[in-house]
């Protein structure tokens, strides 16, 4: 081509892509935008397309946006509707977000080319196609914000599933949260980060070419439906996902190169892929002579040409003679925003704090700070690289779905390619809230997943993964013991920082339940996660104790931890179960959480201490010597009538046994269930169900009455009995045995089959009364032969 035919062309196309702009109204469409790039380079722009363009142009309304020729109409389904609907009515003020969310979708999408090219190198496509990177770019005359990746893409149905038709678990939860008061900026938590784009936006195009399929384009006003039609306006992609954001008049803010820059910093800073933004720089052009002159001219209209057309120009000029004289020009240029040199290849102490905290919210889609975090290097035959980090909150489902959802947590890189992060050969689901990564270097790249998860190596990896985290808790916890011992010594010297002391009740707060559901589930780690375990007792106050601690403080000579489980620590203290051993100065740990009946299931002893549940029927206080041995049994022999003829009265068929009770302070009976019983807790919590595993079992309650034989209303029935026979009992006392029956089931948590009999009863008794004067507890009940030494039983009453 001679310099007067792409003179021509320049005019041509600088006419070409005026005429928008002159004809210019608020809603101007991209879509039709003539395409600057293409008229000059190919040189088929002429007039005539211009003023049809232009015609065209006019006729646009504002429906036409939606309206391409052939396109498809869907509607969103009802949740994504009523989200986006929340999304572009929201006052939100942190709409930065939208950013940060469609750059970590576009990383996942190269990342998962990148992957499908490990297995086959044809995915990745030829030059420019072959460059995965992520560009930015603001065009004026449109008023459209770009974001382009060369990853994945989407097919038409992708377009059609991923955006708008299927409403992914975590739309509704998000409403959820929304209704709640939630923080929009958790939105990329649930896996629905894209619709952000809606805060900033009142039209979106999303052009999309996926390697099996040809390109399409997504638009949508966010009004109910979406359309999706083949793209035959557009420069073809390779493959990727081009999103252009018509920016509302409010988020104009948005389009300032400084602004967007100073947004990639802050957010997606450690992006594993480059992310250009494109920018307008001015360079010192040399001014030539009439022709070199006309030529700068044409350029100047030409600012839309990428930058190897600049480059070219500048060249020319070059080659010519020596500059004279200088004049300013703008110029576009792509600059590279982040260092996107793996983080975790780094020495730690290379890098900073704030640079970990961004890293973790590049891998985790958390937008709060990490609580704590390792980075380290593993040598042997195994040799990766890991960066841990564990999240100052739970993630919403992480317990409500924890049998179902799939680990999203760490991420498995082999040599810097990002392989998958859902393995859970690499992590065990309780611990699958740590985020962060694993690469190395010794697992095989040019296998396929299901291979992978077979590699040995896996395992290892997995084994210094779970000893990793548990030092990570573990020394969390102990500082915080420190810091509590130190406390309370009043010391301030070397004591670890506020924040330091804080993060092991944060993190009980957010996984103490993980750590109870590692109990269960891993046999080998037990006993160091025991040791993190942090609970309420008898004596711990408001504060909350540990294992050790309690071992500490146990009585001489005393060989169990006893507990009990309940709904509330109130509760739990005030039970009759634990009378005899409050008052007799045994520490009780009280657990009131559904899981911790699970987890003694798993936990049997500590520390050479056997664990006792205080509502075992078969609970032994202390080991006593032969002549209380031989007491009690005749004590137990003297009601031996008694609690065979109450047997008979009660008329219960789910009352096994009654027996008498070595347990008892306070109180005149108790309804406890058989060793392989359900207490009345247990069938709260099956029925709660929340982690009942599939094929649990409900066994039926099998009851068992224990009496308090100093207990004066006890006593009062015995008297009764040995003065008259089985036979020949009064109405009162039948009455009396039954409603002390019903009392305690009451009292035990259990529902007394017949409630409208007890009532009657309750009635009945009231009119007929008993015949004992007075029903002081404390004056009347006969101390039990005392053990332990008064003081002792002060202590215990103090702690009450
Ligand atoms: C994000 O990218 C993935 C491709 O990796 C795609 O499947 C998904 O639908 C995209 N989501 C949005 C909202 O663009
Ligand atoms: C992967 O590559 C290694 C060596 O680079 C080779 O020994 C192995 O057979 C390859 N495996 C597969 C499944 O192609
Ligand atoms: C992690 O916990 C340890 C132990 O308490 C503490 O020394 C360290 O400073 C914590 N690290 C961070 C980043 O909070
Ligand atoms: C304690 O014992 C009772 C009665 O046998 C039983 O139902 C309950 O499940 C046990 N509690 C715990 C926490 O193991």
């Amino acid at each position: 081509m001679d310099r007067r035919a792409t003179a021509l062309l320049l005019v041509a196309g600088l006419v070409l892509w005026m005429a928008p702009a002159c004809l210019a109204d608020a809603t101007v469409d991209a879509t039709t935008m003539p395409k600057v790039d293409n008229g000059v380079s190919s040189g088929h722009a002429t007039q005539t397309d211009t003023t049809t363009m232009a015609r065209e142009k006019e006729a646009m309304s504002n429906s036409a946006k939606r309206f391409r020729a052939g396109a498809e109409e869907f509607t969103f389904q009802a949740e994504v509707n009523r989200l986006m609907d929340i999304i572009i009515h929201s006052l939100y003020s942190n709409k930065d977000i939208f950013l940060r969310e469609l750059i970590s979708n576009a990383s996942d999408a190269l990342d998962k080319i990148r992957f499908l090219s490990l297995t086959d190198k044809e995915q990745l496509g030829t030059g420019e196609t072959s460059q995965l990177e992520i560009k930015i770019w603001l065009d004026p005359e449109t008023k459209t914000l770009n974001i382009r990746d060369r990853g994945i893409g989407m097919t038409k149905d992708d377009l059609i599933k991923n955006l708008g038709t299927i409403a992914k678990s975590g739309t509704s939860a998000f409403l959820e949260q929304m209704q709640k008061g939630g923080d929009m900026n958790l939105i990329g938590q649930f896996g629905v980060g894209f619709y952000s784009v809606y805060l900033v936006s009142d039209y979106v195009e999303v052009i999309s070419k996926h390697n099996d399929d040809t390109q399409y384009i997504w638009a949508s006003t966010a009004d109910g439906s979406f359309s999706i039609s083949e793209d035959k306006e557009n420069e073809p992609l390779g493959r990727g996902t081009l999103i252009k954001i018509h920016l509302k008049d409010e988020a104009q803010e948005y389009a300032s190169e400084g602004k967007l820059k100073e947004l990639v910093h802050r957010y997606s800073e450690f992006i594993n892929f480059p992310i250009y933004l494109q920018t307008e720089k001015e360079v010192d052009v040399p001014v030539e002579e009439e022709e070199a002159k006309e030529e700068a001219k044409e350029e100047e209209g030409e600012e839309e040409e990428d930058e190897e057309g600049a480059e070219d120009a500048e060249e020319e000029t070059k080659e010519e003679e020596k500059p004279k004289a200088t004049r300013k020009e703008k110029r576009k240029e792509w600059d590279l925003l982040n260092d996107n040199k793996a983080i975790w290849l780094r020495k730690p102490s290379e890098v900073t704090e704030e640079e970990y905290q961004k890293f973790y919210k590049a891998v985790s889609k958390d937008y709060t700070d990490a609580l704590n975090y390792s980075h380290f290097r593993a040598e042997g035959d195994v040799e990766f690289r890991s960066i841990l980090y564990i999240p100052s909150i739970a993630a919403y489902d992480f317990y409500d779905k924890y049998y179902e959802k799939a680990q999203h947590g760490l991420k498995l890189y082999v040599r810097r390619v990002f392989i998958s992060d859902d393995m859970k050969e690499l992590i065990p689901r309780y611990l699958s809230f740590v985020k962060g990564i694993v690469d190395s270097d010794t697992l095989p790249l040019n296998v396929s997943r299901e291979m992978l998860q077979q590699e040995a190596a896996l395992k290892t990896i997995k084994k210094k993964v779970v000893r990793k985290v548990l030092d990570m808790i573990r020394k969390m916890a102990e500082t915080e013991v420190k810091c509590k011992a130190m406390e309370e010594k009043g010391e301030t010297e070397d004591k670890p920082s506020e924040k330091d002391c804080g993060q092991y009740g944060k993190f009980w707060e957010q996984f103490g339940r993980a750590i109870k559901l590692g109990i269960i589930e891993d046999s080998t780690n037990r006993n160091r996660l025991a040791k993190l375990l942090r609970f309420h007792t008898s004596k711990s106050g408001d504060k909350l104790t540990t294992l050790d601690e309690y071992i500490g403080r146990m009585k001489e000579g005393q060989k169990n931890i006893y507990y009990l489980a309940g709904t509330s620590k109130e509760e739990v203290a005030a039970s009759p179960f634990v009378e005899q051993l409050l008052k007799k100065g045994y520490e009780v740990i009280f657990f009131t959480d559904v899981l911790d009946e699970y987890v003694m299931g798993h936990l049997l002893d500590y520390d050479d201490k056997k664990f006792a549940n205080a509502s075992k029927e078969d609970l032994k206080l202390t080991d006593k010597d032969e002549v209380e041995k031989k007491k009690d049994k005749e004590l137990k022999e003297s009601f031996k009538d008694l609690t065979k003829w109450w047997k008979k009265v009660a008329d219960d068929k789910n009352l096994q046994n009654v027996k008498v009770s070595s347990r008892l302070a306070t109180t005149p009976c108790v309804v406890v269930t058989g060793k392989y019983g359900n207490s009345a807790n247990m069938e709260r919590i099956m029925r709660a169900q929340a982690f009942s595993r599939p094929g649990a079992s409900f066994t039926p309650t099998q009851r068992t009455l224990e009496i308090n034989p100093r207990h004066p209303l006890v006593r009062a029935l015995k008297e009764k009995l040995d003065a008259a026979s089985e036979d020949t009992m009064d109405e009162g006392s039948i009455a009396s045995a039954r409603l002390l029956y019903e009392t305690a089931l009451f009292e035990s948590g259990f529902v007394p089959d017949d409630p409208k009999a007890f009532s009657q009863r309750m009635y009945a008794m009231l009119k007929n009364q008993l015949g004992v004067d007075t029903l002081e507890v404390d004056e009347d009940v006969e101390e039990e032969p005392a053990a332990e030494e008064q003081a002792e039983e002060k202590e215990a009453k103090d702690e009450l």
